[in-house]
C-alpha cells in the first residue's frame, strides 16, 4: 500500500551537512521525497508539533532542541512508507540502533538523534499537515 510520511532532518545532522548524505539513503530505500524545505520553527510551534509528548520529562529539551537551528521537513512517499522509513531510521537512541541505519551512521544522542518519523497513519497526515 502506497503512503505518505514526514521526516524531518534535524539541526544537529542539518549543522553537519549531513542532508544529502540522508535523503541518499531515502532514496535507496524507495522512499520518494515528494515535497521538500528548509526551514526554522519557533519554540512554540514546537511544542505544537510535539503535543504527544508534552508530559513527557524531556518535552521542554525536545523542543528547545528543534527550534535550535535549521531543519528539513520532507514528505515521503512509498510502498508502507511509515514502517521502511521507521526501518530506515532505527532506533531512537543511536545507541541501540541496528548498523547501517541513519541513526546509527549519523545519531549523536538520543536528542540528538538526526532524524524524526511519523510512527502511524493518523500520526503521519496530522504531521504533514502542520508542515505543508
Ligand atoms: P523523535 O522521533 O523526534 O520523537 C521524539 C523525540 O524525543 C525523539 O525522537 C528523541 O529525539 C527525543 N527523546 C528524548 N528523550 C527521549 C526518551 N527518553 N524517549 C524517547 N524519545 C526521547
Amino acid at each position: 500500500m502506497k503512503q505518505q510520511t514526514l521526516s524531518i532532518i534535524k539541526p544537529d545532522a542539518v549543522e553537519r551537512n549531513l542532508t544529502d548524505n540522508i535523503k541518499e539513503i531515502l532514496i535507496k530505500n524507495n522512499l520518494k521525497i515528494l515535497k521538500e524545505k528548509k526551514i526554522q520553527i519557533t519554540k512554540e510551534e514546537a511544542a505544537e508539533f510535539y503535543k504527544v509528548h508534552q508530559t513527557k520529562p524531556f518535552y521542554d529539551r525536545l523542543c528547545e532542541y528543534l527550534s535550535s537551528g535549521i531543519i528539513v521537513v520532507m514528505i515521503l512517499e512509498g510502498e508502507n512508507s511509515i514502517k521502511v522509513y521507521r526501518e530506515t531510521m532505527g532506533s531512537t537512541d543511536p545507541k541501540s540502533a541496528q548498523k547501517g541505519t541513519i541513526r546509527e551512521k549519523y545519531g549523536i544522542s538520543i536528542d540528538k538523534n538526526s532524524v524524526h518519523g511519523s510512527d502511524s497513519p493518523e500520526n503521519a497526515t496530522k504531521e504533514i499537515n502542520f508542515f505543508f
